[in-house]
């Protein structure tokens, strides 16, 4: 039986359950970062216009014209470097804060999710086609820091990756995404029904799901849609799938590359992806986009939602969205928030003119913000 009493966190039966020191560790990690990104992160704005600034206007002539230059100039700061070294120490910490958690429990946890794909009544699905292999670009980086990344299975069955993912993606955000980290998902649908009322989708496609989060704010907002939800990492489908039925959502997960997936031509009304972007070197965002292309139904919408590009901000927000390019093992970053995405659907076969960008505003209660995407309607 899900519930909240876990730190605002929606619990249910595949989550490692925390012991008490395990718990103050994990709270720990949390408020400290809570502190990180509350005070010390948005004080560098002041010491950069007070000060850091005015010292590189002095010795350039000019302003700063990119992320990259208040980058090298901040960086110069002993109280970047100590708020920077936090930061990375405490993306490290959460690992370790989570991982051992899960270690323990995870014989129980892999039997839950194995009874659960097994059983006769569940509700959606879980398919892992042999053929299909990590991307180059996943297999051969720890995406921001996380040990193994999203594939790396150390046994059979292995649901390690998504367990603490689930945890940790909680921790980090200090449950901004919502109480099942459903957010994303759910305002980009909230979005979409606002602005395609007569949208009914059939079938819904999540690229790059993880554990789900963002998925099952789709199955939420349209009940009477089949959402497919794929990715390349194995130990999270495997999580993932068992976490929807315990959570009584139903969801068809495979491991399928979103670059070529196994779909036929048009199958989709939908597809969408959370956050998935920013991890991709450009032409795995361009395959995504064509492959979009290819699987939407005339009409259907394509809905990539992550962060805005820099050269829509102030070169200092750009440093701080870049922050993770250079110290948070995200090293596509960069390219990915720099690239021309509409001008990229239109290259991958969307008609221009119905290439979009839009912000969704967030569905949590109370909350002010809004997720960017990049969109083309088919
Ligand atoms: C940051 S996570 C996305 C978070 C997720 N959408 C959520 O709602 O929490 C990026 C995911 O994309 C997956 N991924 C990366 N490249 C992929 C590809 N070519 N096809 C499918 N999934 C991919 C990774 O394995 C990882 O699980």
């Amino acid at each position: 039986m899900a519930n909240t009493a876990r730190n605002g966190q929606t619990w249910h039966a595949m989550m490692a359950a925390p012991a008490h020191d395990e718990m103050a560790r994990q709270m720990f990690v949390q408020s400290m970062f809570k502190m990180v990104e509350d005070d010390l992160v948005p004080a560098t704005r002041k010491l950069w216009t007070a000060s850091a600034e005015p010292r590189f206007k002095q010795a350039k002539g000019r302003a700063a014209q990119d992320a990259n230059e208040v980058r090298k100039a901040l960086m110069q700061e002993p109280y970047v470097q100590t708020w920077s070294s936090i930061r990375r120490t405490l993306k490290e910490m959460q690992y370790d804060a989570v991982g051992p958690m899960v270690e323990r429990q995870l014989p129980a946890l892999i039997d839950r999710a194995r009874a659960l794909r097994d059983s006769s009544r569940k509700l959606g699905s879980l398919t892992l086609h042999p053929d299909v292999a990590v991307p180059r670009y996943m297999a051969e980086v720890d995406i921001h820091a996380k040990p193994g990344s999203f594939h790396t299975d150390l046994t059979e069955d292995d649901v390690f990756a998504g367990a603490e993912f689930d945890r940790t993606f909680y921790i980090i955000y200090n449950g901004a995404m919502g109480p099942l980290g459903e957010d994303m998902g759910a305002s980009v649908a909230a979005w979409t029904r606002a602005n395609h009322p007569n949208l009914q989708p059939r079938r819904i496609l999540d690229i790059g799901c993880t554990v789900g989060h963002g998925t099952l704010g789709w199955v939420d907002a349209f009940p009477d849609a089949e959402v497919y939800a794929i990715d390349t990492g194995a130990p999270c489908l495997h999580y993932a799938h068992a976490r929807a039925e315990t959570l009584g959502r139903k969801v068809h997960f495979s491991l399928q590359d979103g670059e070529h997936t196994k779909f036929p031509d048009g199958y989709f009304d939908i597809v969408t992806s959370h956050i998935l972007l920013h991890e991709l070197p450009r032409p795995a965002i361009k395959a995504i986009f064509a492959e979009s292309h290819r699987l939407l139904c005339k009409g259907g919408l394509m809905l990539h939602q992550d962060g805005s590009n820099y050269h829509a901000l102030p070169p200092i927000d750009g440093f701080f969205s870049d922050w993770y390019t250079h110290y948070n093992n995200e090293p596509f970053q960069s390219g990915a928030h720099t690239l021309d995405k509409m001008g990229t659907a239109a290259a991958a076969g969307f008609d221009k003119a119905k290439t979009f960008e839009a912000f969704a505003p967030s569905q949590r209660p109370g909350a002010k913000s809004s997720y960017y995407m990049v969109g083309a309607q088919r």
